[in-house]
């Protein structure tokens, strides 16, 4: 097959450059344009990255025209439908499904690694009891570098696999304890011989003083919501840990930048805001109408939470698994107050698709529009959301650092600008300014 090229001429000078296309595996082909500075003296321009590859990876392919996403090649839908969390995970890191032995081998690893330093306990308390739990994980996720620095060498694939294994396994942990702290609860340690899902619920709603068995449908539920949530390509924050990986730096600070990243409610936090906008909706006695006029309009900064993707063109393949695990557990729910935030989504979906400005700018609901609905079902406070959602997506991120860190052609990353400040010019004394 002959190797694909595009020319690129530059009208000023008649100067060209021959740039190589890059064929993947899919997806669309991509111009290789490492030559074109040192060539023709030019740097390209895309901020936001609206088509630029920032590296090339093996890990999560998605199509947003088509409203594909696949892990490792598997389906998301069939991961959904078949696989484990945990199963979820040694694919994305080992790049391949496990045996039944190396699966069992794998969650007694994870199970090894659950618990946290007890000195790590005591950050806890140095926050207020009101903050966000979000800035916690951040705070004590970022502290787990101060535990693991020294004998970690990151160029050693064995020390990042440990490395892998202890944030997969704590996350859960560091996750329930921010909801305990602030809540004035007991920590509780984690239990072996319950399932991931299973155990972080019990680290978030048991009691020490009396038995507690998680709802197994909610951990079904949860364990779905993790797979589904598990890996998202070169999103910004996984962006975050690539870069701030690329220094060189501690992986769980790297992770920590990532998941500061993923708080804002352009991206993970949007879960949240959801569900603020479903209830202030349904407290508003405004018609739902008036909502949607409300996002239309650009003199309102009012957005439909849960719509839009950089991506999807489509409908988010996540959001469609999610809207019917929604109907699965809140069909059996008798508390009104869920089948009405899931009534109002529902209708404000319908009304939103229907709608021409919606339809025009291809917006449909992404993963976030549906998984708050649940979230509240399970007694998940509103907070708590964006914590779950980082704690599944930790395993893309280490996945995605790991495979930066073993690619030998890996440098640090260091975009260029297009300089639009002022030209040279001398300093003024300030007694003549
Ligand atoms: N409500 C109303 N209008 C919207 C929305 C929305 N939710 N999303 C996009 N638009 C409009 C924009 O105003 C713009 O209109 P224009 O062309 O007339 O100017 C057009 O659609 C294109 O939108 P952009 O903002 O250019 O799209 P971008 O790719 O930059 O942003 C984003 C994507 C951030 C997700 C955006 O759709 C949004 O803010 N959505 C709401 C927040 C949200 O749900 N975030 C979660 C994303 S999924 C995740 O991170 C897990």
């Amino acid at each position: 097959m002959t190797k694909k090229t595009v020319t690129l001429i530059d009208d000023s000078t008649g100067r060209e450059i021959k740039l190589d296309v890059l064929e993947p595996t899919a997806g669309p082909p991509t111009i290789d344009v490492r030559p074109l500075y040192k060539a023709l003296g030019y740097f390209t321009y895309d901020p936001g990255y609206v088509s630029t590859a920032s590296c090339a990876s093996t890990i999560t392919y998605m199509d947003g025209e088509q409203g594909v996403l696949q892990y490792r090649g598997y389906p998301i839908e069939q991961l959904a439908e078949h696989s484990s969390y945990l199963e979820t995970c040694y694919l994305l890191y080992y790049g391949r499904l496990p045996t039944a032995a190396e699966l069992d081998t794998f969650i007694d690893t994870i199970n090894q690694h659950t618990m946290v330093h007890e000195a790590l306990k005591r950050f806890y308390s140095g926050f207020r009891r009101d903050a966000h739990p979000m800035a916690i994980m951040m705070g004590v996720v970022g502290a787990l570098s101060a535990f693991y620095h020294e004998h970690m060498n990151i160029h050693d694939p064995h020390d990042r696999e440990i490395v892998a294994h202890q944030l997969i396994a704590k996350m859960p942990t560091i996750a329930a304890w921010s909801y305990r702290y602030a809540k004035g609860l007991p920590f509780m340690y984690p239990r072996a011989k319950l399932s991931y899902a299973e155990d972080f619920l019990h680290m978030m709603f048991a009691n020490p003083t009396a038995p507690y068995t998680p709802d197994p449908k909610f951990a079904k539920a949860l364990d779905l919501i993790l797979i589904l949530h598990a890996d998202h390509e070169q999103n910004a924050s996984t962006s975050t840990v690539r870069l701030s990986g690329s220094s060189e730096a501690n992986p769980f600070a790297a992770v920590a930048a990532g998941i500061a990243t993923l708080w804002g409610p352009a991206h993970g936090g949007a879960n949240e805001a959801v569900i603020r906008m479903l209830q202030e909706i349904n407290e508003s006695g405004k018609p739902i109408e008036h909502y949607v006029e409300r996002a239309k309009d650009k003199n309102d900064r009012f957005r439909l939470m849960g719509f839009g993707h950089r991506v999807y063109k489509t409908y988010d393949p996540r959001a469609r698994i999610i809207r019917k695990i929604c109907h699965d557990i809140l069909d059996s729910e008798t508390d009104g107050e869920h089948q009405k935030l899931l009534d109002t989504a529902m209708k404000l979906e319908e009304i939103a698709l229907n709608d021409p400005y919606f339809q025009q700018r291809n917006l449909y609901p992404n993963v976030d529009f549906y998984s708050g609905v649940i979230f509240v079902a399970m007694g998940i406070p509103l907070n708590m959301f964006t914590v779950l959602f980082a704690m599944a997506r930790t395993i893309g991120w280490i996945s995605q650092w790991n495979e930066m860190m073993s690619d030998e052609k890996s440098r640090i990353g260091r975009p260029r600008q297009l300089y639009v400040g002022e030209a040279t010019r001398d300093y003024v004394p300030i007694s003549q300014r």
